[in-house]
């Protein structure tokens, strides 16, 4: 009889400890233990904005905090290999207080996330340490300190997002060397100092906009797509540029250029966004004779070209008459407006085209057509009388329809000399 129960004995033993060691397995958290650490280490150097509800999900006495915890991503091993901070959402007021050096104990991580708050303090230096990361994106914050040096060495880094915080000294040397970096976004800080004399990363997109940036353009790899050193204080000629045939976003405003306008960058029909504006630029408009005579214009739908703001010279070439927002006002142009310009605006190819402030003497009225209401069209400010009605500018342009005529002679008589 006793056998008669031998099996069943057997297999509640068995289902006991089976469940046994389930539960044992449940009460374990499913992270290593090294993680957890860091993640209570991050956890307490910040904290929610009131309205951010990041953290809520943050229970350190959660079974499995790597499909628990809000930002979190595990990969095999139970290693945290994603982390986003904050969520990312309009509505959410993100987070303050520091990013903390046990960041660099999460050694699988491959992206590292900041989405917009108040958090203060420097970026880690020891984050260079997590060699897999791929993506650190720390933006629109107000981290202060330098850039690490260290990040130098992280042979992944694909993309690095430091925009909008308040970042001082210059960018390392060995940042744009890195192999696999292809995304760089460092705009809106406070980065000083020239850029890396040699950028061998194969960058797509590069963007310094609104920093303190000096000294010249570095040769730039053939691959960026992207470019933008806007508002900084770089001088020096635009001929880096030349060798950039895969451009369709340039953006070199407000710095202290000199020199021509390299003729190249109109070779490019995919490079639809040019902004040179309130620079030193010097020298005519590119010519398409000059250039290339099958290449006969540049622009189409959605162009934009502002050359406005420079000490650009001579004729107006006919060659930029395609560009739908076409900004010349503020140079030493002469001559008058050709008749392609005037063909454009009246079709409605080109919805803006600012003049103003320059030495221009004519402005060829069709017979009969009216011009388009969708058409932004100012002529103040030249070396003739904007014909009535057709003239719409903005109030920067001044309220003097005409040059003094002392300052046209000038142009006037160098032309009939010449
Ligand atoms: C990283 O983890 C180790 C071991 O858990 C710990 O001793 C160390 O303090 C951690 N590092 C940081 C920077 O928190
Ligand atoms: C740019 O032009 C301004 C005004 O002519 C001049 O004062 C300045 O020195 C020029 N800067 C450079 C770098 O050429």
């Amino acid at each position: 009889m006793a056998y008669q129960y031998q099996p069943c004995f057997f297999l509640l033993f068995l289902l006991f400890s089976v469940n046994a060691s389930v539960l044992a397995f449940q009460q374990r958290p499913k992270i290593s233990a090294v993680d957890l650490a860091a993640l209570s280490a991050i956890k307490d150097s910040l904290t929610d904005i009131p309205g951010s509800r990041f953290f809520s999900t943050w229970d350190f006495t959660a079974p499995d905090p790597c499909s628990s915890f809000t930002g979190v991503t595990c990969g095999f091993n139970d290693r945290v290999t994603i982390l986003s901070l904050g969520t990312g959402l309009s509505d959410s007021p993100g987070l303050a207080g520091s990013l903390s050096p046990a960041l660099s104990n999460l050694t699988q991580l491959t992206q590292l996330i900041l989405f917009p708050g108040l958090v203060t303090g420097p970026i880690p230096p020891q984050l260079g340490q997590l060699t897999s990361l791929r993506v650190i994106s720390l933006t629109n914050n107000r981290l202060t300190g330098p850039i690490p040096p260290s990040f130098s060495t992280l042979p992944f880094l694909h993309t690095l997002d430091l925009s909008s915080n308040r970042l001082t000294g210059s960018i390392p040397p060995g940042l744009t060397k890195l192999p696999s970096l292809k995304v760089m976004v460092l705009s809106w800080n406070e980065l000083t100092g020239e850029l890396p004399r040699t950028v061998s990363a194969q960058l797509l997109h590069l963007d310094l906009k609104k920093n303190k940036i000096s000294g010249p353009l570095p040769r730039l790899p053939s691959t960026v797509r992207y470019l933008s050193v806007s508002e900084n204080w770089m001088w020096g000629p635009l001929k880096a540029l030349e060798s950039l045939s895969e451009l369709v976003y340039l953006d070199v405003s407000m710095n202290q250029f000199s020199g021509p306008i390299p003729s190249s960058l109109f070779l490019n029909p995919s490079l639809t966004s040019l902004f040179l504006q309130r620079n030193n630029l010097s020298g005519g408009l590119p010519s398409s004779i000059k250039m290339d005579p099958t290449f006969q214009s540049y622009g189409g739908k959605g162009s934009i070209v502002d050359l406005s703001h420079n000490f650009i010279t001579g004729d107006i070439t006919p060659f930029l008459a395609g560009v739908e927002t076409l900004f010349l006002n503020n140079n030493h142009l002469t001559g008058s407006v050709p008749e392609e310009y005037v063909k454009s605006v009246y079709d409605g190819t080109t919805k803006t085209l600012y003049l103003q402030h320059n030495y221009l003497s004519g402005f060829p009225l069709p017979q009969g057509s009216t011009l388009p209401d969708t058409v932004s069209l100012c002529l103040s400010y030249n070396c003739m009388v904007p014909p009535v009605g057709i003239s719409a500018c903005p109030a920067s342009a001044g309220s003097q329809p005409s040059r003094p005529q002392s300052q046209c002679s000038v142009f006037t008589h160098r032309g009939s000399t010449n």
